[in-house]
């Protein structure tokens, strides 16, 4: 893994004109944010060694290195999903070769369905904490010390500092955000309400497909972590309706404005 991680890493450095330090995941949500992105040099993941292809429909997958504002990004759009079939060591390989190449602040999107009766659809829910319930664990198997600790500590696995940020530029632009507890669980398929009873029981706001294994390395590697996500369908008691992926990109596409924009706000001030 570590030749992998440092073959693709020497390969991108061939590449770069920059150096930036923020990376971003384009998951549902942050579609947009891309066109955003001036300065550009795009990478399709096929010219890649060693990067994983993307599947999903909607996805084309390319790493774009430009800037944002004043900041020099590196952003993904395409990610990996368990569900697809990648091992776990594939879904978080892009995160691992982020870091090799000096990347420290990771940003992070996603749609999940909300499991907080307070919620409605279309809320943006800024990222405050975690469970785990895929079942693999992206760091199972043989510790790279250089790569992170054998044990690696999560008590604010999303940091504290830029989510405080993140609710000041929401408030500034009178963007109304929740906060909570994103379930992370392996899909395909939607939850039945015992599911989604069970995941409020637990301690959960919002339940996804994503984004966990990818904080989990980030954290294992050091980086800093903020995320956020569209709630797209609403798994409440009374309020449960037939769900469809198409419903949840649509959704995800209104609420992406804003979400942009904090984002874009809050990468600003990373500088
Ligand atoms: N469950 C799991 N993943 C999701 C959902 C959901 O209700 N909505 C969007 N992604």
């Amino acid at each position: 893994m570590l030749q992998k991680i440092n073959e693709t890493a020497a390969y991108l450095r061939s590449r770069m004109t920059t150096q930036p330090r923020v990376g971003i995941i384009l998951g549902t949500g942050l579609g947009n944010l891309a066109t955003r992105i001036t300065d550009r040099m795009e990478i399709p993941y096929g010219e890649i060694p060693n990067f994983p292809i993307s599947t999903v429909e909607g996805h084309s997958g390319k790493l774009i290195f430009g800037k944002l504002g004043d900041v020099d990004i590196l952003a993904m759009q395409g990610r990996f999903h368990f569900y697809e079939g990648y091992e776990m060591k594939q879904v978080t390989f892009p995160v691992r070769v982020m870091k090799a190449i000096g990347i420290d602040t990771l940003f992070v999107s996603n749609a999940s369905g909300g499991v907080n009766p307070d919620y409605e659809i279309g809320d943006l829910m800024i990222i405050t904490d975690h469970i785990n319930l895929f079942p693999e664990h992206p760091l199972r198997g043989k510790n790279y010390n250089e790569l992170g600790p054998r044990f690696p500590e999560m008590s604010a696995a999303y940091d504290h500092k830029l989510i405080e940020q993140a609710k000041e530029i929401a408030a500034k632009n009178n963007i109304r955000v929740v906060e909570g507890v994103y379930v992370g669980t392996q899909g395909p398929t939607f939850e039945t309400p015992a599911e989604y009873h069970y995941f409020r029981a637990i301690g959960g706001d919002a339940v996804g497909m994503s984004t966990v294994p990818e904080v989990i390395v980030a954290r294992h590697a050091g980086m800093r972590v903020f995320g956020m996500s569209i709630i797209t369908d609403l798994g409440v008691p009374g309020k449960i309706v037939e769900v469809s992926h198409e419903e949840v990109q649509e959704i995800g596409n209104r609420a992406q404005p804003l979400m942009t924009l904090i984002m874009t706000e809050l990468i600003k001030k990373t500088n």
